[in-house]
């Protein structure tokens, strides 16, 4: 079914795991990502930043997602990743789109939390769900950088206040993970989401998760992170892939012979980590 982050992140919480919420940037990615979770049997947040929903078009995402949904028998959440700007939420949700994410984490912490109130009473209205963050994540993404000197941990007091004030669905924390991180590792403050965990009642969610070792999956999971990003990895992934593909084959070949081993690889990505996200030794 086609559904909304609250609602898988619900039944994630009771089984202690984490649903896999990967960023496509075409079109022609989504279905594998949606077959690799129907393979593990999982719910799947298929995540866009502003600039692929506006590339592929917000209609033809919903419509592809609503049709696999149905097909495969997946939960599928489409989800906007790191809206800054109101009007992009707006045209997103009137689009269709199941959960947006409202990223205030720049702003004073005021601000963020006017900005994310708006989000969540228009969203509310169109029953779709609302993630925002707070603290910083390190790193580059969608050509937006954010260097270690701007970086700051969540702090679990202005949690408690933000999800009370604004009613969000699922809190994004800044613990050390960086967005595009793929040449190393992140070192993880367990710490500081162990006191997020303590303090807010809010499913967490996790960015930069190409960057998180395979061994801190499970402690993060077990400290209550519900969402997990993954893009990055994806990326590096097909375009490996496409630049072998399309290095060997012939010019005059079908399209499908360079992107069809692109799919096969990201399929390969998605259901490995889902593997790491069901938390099973538990
Ligand atoms: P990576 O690209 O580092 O995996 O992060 C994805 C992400 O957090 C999307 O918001």
């Amino acid at each position: 079914m086609y559904v909304t982050l609250k609602e898988v992140l619900s039944q994630a919480d009771k089984l202690n795991m984490a649903v896999g919420a990967f960023n496509t940037h075409n079109l022609e990615m989504l279905p594998a990502i949606i077959k690799g979770a129907e393979k593990q049997k999982t719910p799947v947040i298929i995540q866009t930043s502003c600039g692929t929903a506006n590339y592929v078009g917000h209609r033809n995402l919903v419509a592809v997602c609503k049709s696999m949904a149905d097909e495969y028998g997946v939960d599928v959440v489409l989800h906007l990743d790191h809206a800054k700007d109101f009007g992009e939420i707006r045209k997103a949700i009137l689009a269709g789109y199941s959960s947006v994410m409202f990223d205030g984490s720049s702003l004073p912490f005021k601000e963020n939390i006017l900005g994310t109130q708006q989000v969540v009473n228009f969203a509310k209205e169109y029953g779709v769900s609302v993630e925002a963050e707070l603290g910083t994540v390190g790193g580059t993404e969608d050509g937006i950088v954010v260097t270690q000197d701007e970086v700051f941990y969540t702090d679990p007091e202005d949690a408690v206040r933000f999800v009370e004030a604004t009613g969000i669905d699922a809190l994004a924390v800044a613990i050390g993970t960086n967005h595009g991180q793929y040449k190393s590792k992140t070192e993880i403050s367990f710490e500081q989401l162990e006191k997020i965990q303590q303090a807010v009642d809010v499913p967490l969610v996790i960015h930069g998760g190409t960057g998180v070792k395979d061994e801190d999956v499970k402690r993060v999971i077990d400290l209550g992170i519900r969402k997990f990003n993954v893009g990055t990895e994806l990326l590096v992934g097909w375009n490996k892939k496409s630049k072998d593909c399309y290095g060997a084959n012939k010019e005059n070949v079908s399209n499908r012979d360079n992107v069809m081993p692109c799919l096969d690889a990201i399929q390969a990505i998605v259901e490995r980590k889902i593997q790491l996200f069901k938390n099973l030794d538990n």
